[in-house]
């Protein structure tokens, strides 16, 4: 399904409903991802993903295993993710808050008290969830190419 031909969030039947937020590259998909997808779907009724483009990786100096189609259609196999949006840049998050009707925003706790999302309690919540140990991409593609 093209991005346009997904109902927005704050239209039609999902009028109403409690819009949760959150960002992230989810390369090589893993229980770590999925686990912090869970608990930010929980604390809401409908979860958007702000997935970072392969540009705007490059741009933060990371490159995933997985190109942005693939990782996007794998989120959007989650069955906690309601909708997968691109995430270009750094400053595109209070316009997203604004266009998706967010009433809450959720990162994984590396991310607590970074400027960048303490600024949007100006416009909504911003909550940080605890990351589950011992997984990240990085380590997957550390131990897979030490074989
Ligand atoms: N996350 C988590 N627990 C983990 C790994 C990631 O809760 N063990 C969360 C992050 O906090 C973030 C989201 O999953 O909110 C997407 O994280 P991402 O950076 O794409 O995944 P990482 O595995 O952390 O990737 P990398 O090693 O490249 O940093």
């Amino acid at each position: 399904m093209t991005e346009s031909a997904v109902p927005r969030p704050s239209t039609g039947d999902y009028a109403g409903l409690r819009r949760v937020l959150t960002y992230g590259t989810y390369d090589l998909l893993h229980y770590g991802h999925v686990r912090l997808l869970r608990r930010a779907a929980a604390l809401g009724d409908y979860l958007v993903v702000g997935l970072s483009t392969d540009e705007f990786n490059a741009l933060k100096g990371k490159e995933s295993f997985y190109s942005y189609d693939v990782r996007k259609e794998m989120l959007e196999s989650v069955r906690y993710v309601d909708l997968v949006i691109p995430e270009r840049d750094w400053n595109q998050k209070a316009d997203d808050i604004k266009n998706y009707g967010i009433d809450v925003v959720v990162m994984g706790s590396d991310w607590a008290g970074d400027p960048r999302f303490e600024c949007l309690k100006e416009f909504c919540e911003v909550v940080y969830l605890d990351r589950t140990d011992g997984i990240s991409t990085t380590d997957v593609k550390t131990e897979l190419s030490a074989g």
